[in-house]
């Protein structure tokens, strides 16, 4: 087989890079591990910047997305007992986040992905990546039994965190940049009518919690807990109480309960791999780099990273010119190390770290006092949290 690129991962970055080039004419493979059905039913993310429901819209994959997606204007902080409402629209000058699975945004691209009659093989064994280095970049795979090749002009390496484009790449060509932090978020979703119509973060003395949702009738919810934590210590009992210790608010505001229809326990942690980039093997979302989910910026970074590389490959291909693959790495990392930051501060301001002090938590609360006071202080939440402004043009 023959690719001009050939895709690993059918995650958001995949499958978008995968459909942005459809509609700019480049012949793609895209070549992932697990099941259809598996890659559609994993719960992750939930919010979706303007700019990546703008993609969505514009990319012509955007109709449930603007049908069934929640259009969210402002945001809750709370602490202390009591929630503050930051108005991100008012903020940002009409800006606003969706609140839209994952799941469906990769639902709504397999579908897409399959009206093209692109490849996709799901369910590939051994995938592994050849030549990187050369003008002739190789996939390999086993399907069905049978060994696999794929000659690529191009690589591009959207195979999430635990993936292998990048631990392809030889030792001392990129470097790590990394922070683990001292716990994960326990996540459930259930089957409950969300209590707010918009987010609410929590600063509690017990830890961190979430409230989200992902449609009228399903809420999804988080607490923070120690990073190695077993689910299996944690009755559904046991959840309901803590998220509801944590959540309620001296206005008796709480979450409304329900059967718990799914529960897990992320690690947390902040990575970044320079550059993005080994050869003719481009390195997109995950892949390449991590953030805390505090931040809700995951999914995001992985569609303005091949927002980028789309553009970068349809230059090479129309005009002939590698000046924005090169530029590809250092255009996405400005953004990537922006998303940091703010991550890294939504983490900080809104956990309880091991080992702090009374000083520490003191001088937290005075941080969340003075962000709900301060306009400056909530516009520069507002604008990063719907989301920077973007580089390249959509599509
Ligand atoms: P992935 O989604 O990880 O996709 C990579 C794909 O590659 C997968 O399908 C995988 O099966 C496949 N793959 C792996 N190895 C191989 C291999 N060897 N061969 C072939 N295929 C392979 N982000 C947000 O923006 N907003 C949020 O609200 C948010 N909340 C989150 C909450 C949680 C609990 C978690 C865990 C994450 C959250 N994120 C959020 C982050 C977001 O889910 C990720 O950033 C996003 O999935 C990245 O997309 P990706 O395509 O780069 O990687
Ligand atoms: C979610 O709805 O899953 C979600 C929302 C906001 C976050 C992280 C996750 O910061």
């Amino acid at each position: 087989m023959h690719a001009q690129v050939g895709i690993i991962g059918a995650g958001p970055a995949g499958l978008l890079l995968g459909h942005l080039l459809h509609l700019k004419g480049i012949d793609s493979v895209i070549v992932e591990n697990r099941s259809q059905d598996y890659v559609i039913d994993r719960v992750r993310a939930g919010v979706l910047e303007q700019g990546t429901v703008d993609l969505m819209i514009q990319m012509g994959v955007g109709a449930r997305l603007q049908r069934e997606g929640l259009r969210h204007e402002g945001l809750y902080i709370s602490f202390s007992g009591r929630r503050h409402h930051i108005d991100l629209a008012e903020l940002t000058g009409g800006k606003a986040i969706t609140v839209y699975g994952q799941n469906e945004v990769v639902k709504d691209l397999i579908d897409a992905r399959i009206a093209t009659g692109r490849p996709v093989y799901f369910e590939a064994a051994n995938v592994s990546v050849h030549d990187i280095d050369s003008p002739r970049p190789k996939i390999r795979f086993q399907k069905d039994g049978r060994n696999q090749e794929i000659a690529c002009d191009f690589i591009a390496g959207c195979d999430g965190f635990h993936g292998i484009c990048r631990p392809s790449i030889p030792e001392g060509s990129i470097k790590i940049y990394e922070r683990e932090y001292p716990f994960g978020w326990l996540g459930i979703l259930a089957e409950a009518a969300p209590s707010s119509e918009e987010l609410v973060y929590t600063y509690h003395e017990r830890g961190f919690a979430l409230f989200s949702m992902r449609s009228p009738k399903i809420t999804r919810l988080y607490f923070q807990v120690p990073p190695a934590e077993d689910i299996g210590n944690w009755s559904d009992d046991a959840i309901w109480d803590e998220m509801l210790i944590r959540m309620t608010t001296r206005d008796g505001w709480k979450p409304n309960t329900g059967r718990i229809l799914q529960k897990g326990v992320t690690p947390m942690r902040s990575f970044v791999a320079e550059p993005m980039r080994y050869g003719r093997m481009f390195l997109a979302g995950d892949a390449a780099h991590i953030v805390p989910p505090t931040g809700a910026k995951g999914l995001n970074l992985a569609a303005a990273d091949v927002m980028v590389l789309a553009q970068a490959f349809a230059r090479f291909y129309q005009q002939n010119s590698t000046q924005l693959l090169d530029q590809y790495s250092d255009i996405c990392l400005r953004r990537v190390w922006k998303a940091q930051r703010f991550s890294w501060w939504m983490t900080s301001t809104l956990h309880r770290f091991p080992g702090e002090t009374e000083f520490d938590y003191r001088r937290q609360l005075a941080d969340l006092d003075y962000l709900i006071g301060s306009r400056a202080a909530m516009t520069s939440l507002a604008e990063n949290y719907v989301g920077l402004p973007m580089d390249v043009p959509l599509v």
